[in-house]
């Protein structure tokens, strides 16, 4: 059986659902163009905004949680902001790398002020490179939001709403909100987004975060000149919440097209996502950790998925788990149902071996009465 692992979405089509998200993996067009020779499917730049003057990273920016009993990185802390590249660099770039790689989707990465002018001039600009698509950040959870940017916006459904609408007045090419997890109900931002007219929703971005404290300093973690401020977690670890949050959007707007995005570092995790509604898959943390060249891994591990469980394509199972989540009252109700048809059934299987024994007793007593007839 073959699988076909290209997936059209809002009219992209991705020749695979791996899309590399943004961040290290899509900071200039040199290493974008890396990622669509090693085969994965799409790429969502890094975010970028049009005065990168304002753009100020420290080092360092990265602390690593690790397991305790391996040293495996299981979650990853960044206080990195959006790009710090000038803006005219990433139009170059942009136009350099649809004209070089026409078939292969290239994804904007935007954000900017509470301005309507501002998110309107990038979107034009922008989408006149010829990207295929937007995304915009309304979910970078530190550094921005102290400039009312990023999450500062995305966990404010009114001024999501009103944001992409701003951006949709203009848009010629499909937009996804990416949406911030630093929100008690994630489907009220992204029915905001949905409301002001994104094609698609992105999530997760990272969670809120404190990695851990150095007990001979006692300064927290990334330590910049002795201090700190809470950073954006990552990877593996953040795989769990992402599930819940992606799930809780797709029951909420069915048919929805989500990029689903948290801790995926293997083909079956990416599976996982689709299962609960999300028809391609952002890698961020495991690119950065296990290279880029795991793109051939992920494409084996979800065609192996996919012929094992016999679906050829992807859509066939976009969304397949939604239907198994209820309420935790249906739960108790369905277990009770449950039990009461276990001893239904073991009553009437006693009842019958009861009846089984009568026939038998009944035979016997024929038997002994008949045993001495002599009939001919
Ligand atoms: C170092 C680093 C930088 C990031 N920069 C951006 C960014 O510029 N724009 C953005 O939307 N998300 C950014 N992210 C968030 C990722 O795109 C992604 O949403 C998040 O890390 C969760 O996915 P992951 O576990 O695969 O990394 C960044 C993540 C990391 C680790």
């Amino acid at each position: 059986m073959t699988v076909d692992l290209s997936i059209t979405v809002n009219g992209m089509k991705f020749d695979n659902p791996f899309v590399l998200g943004s961040g290290p993996p899509g900071t200039n067009g040199k290493v974008i163009a890396r990622s669509f020779d090693l085969g994965w499917g799409g790429m969502v730049a890094k975010t970028f905004s049009l005065d990168a003057s304002k753009v100020i990273n420290t080092a360092p920016r990265y602390a690593k949680h690790r397991g305790r009993e391996s040293n495996e990185v299981i979650g990853f802390q960044n206080i990195e902001l959006i790009s710090d590249r000038p803006y005219e660099d990433w139009i170059d770039d942009c136009k350099q790398l649809k004209k070089n790689y026409p078939n292969k989707i290239l994804i904007a990465s935007i954000m900017e002020e509470y301005n309507k002018a501002a998110w309107q001039r990038i979107v034009r600009e922008v989408q006149e490179t010829g990207v295929d698509g937007f995304e915009l950040n309304l979910s970078c959870p530190h550094g921005l939001p102290e400039r009312k940017m990023g999450m500062a916006m995305g966990e404010n459904p009114d001024i999501v709403e009103e944001v992409v609408g701003w951006v949709k007045e203009v848009a010629r090419i499909p937009v996804w909100a990416k949406m911030t997890p630093n929100v008690g109900n994630p489907t009220v931002p992204a029915g905001a987004a949905l409301r002001g007219g994104a094609d698609g929703i992105a999530m997760i971005n990272t969670i809120l975060s404190v990695t851990g404290i150095d007990l001979k300093t006692f300064r927290p973690l990334p330590t910049v000149e002795g201090h700190s401020v809470p950073g954006g977690y990552s990877g593996q670890a953040v795989r769990p919440i992402a599930l819940r949050q992606v799930m809780e959007v797709a029951r909420a707007n069915p048919g929805v097209e989500i990029s689903g995005i948290g801790g995926i570092e293997t083909g079956t995790d990416a599976a996982q996502f689709m299962l609960l509604g999300a028809s391609t898959v952002q890698v961020c943390t495991g690119a950065m950790l296990r290279g880029y060249e795991i793109i051939s891994e992920l494409k084996e591990e979800l065609g192996k998925f996919m012929t094992d469980s016999k679906f050829t394509n992807i859509r066939e199972f976009v969304g397949k788990s939604l239907p198994y989540f209820t309420t935790h009252h249906d739960l108790v109700d369905r277990q009770k149902s449950a039990r009461e048809a276990k001893e239904a059934a073991r009553a009437a299987s006693a009842g019958g071996k009861a009846q089984a024994r009568d026939v038998e007793t009944w035979k016997g007593d024929i038997a002994k009465e008949t045993s001495g007839l002599v009939t001919n």
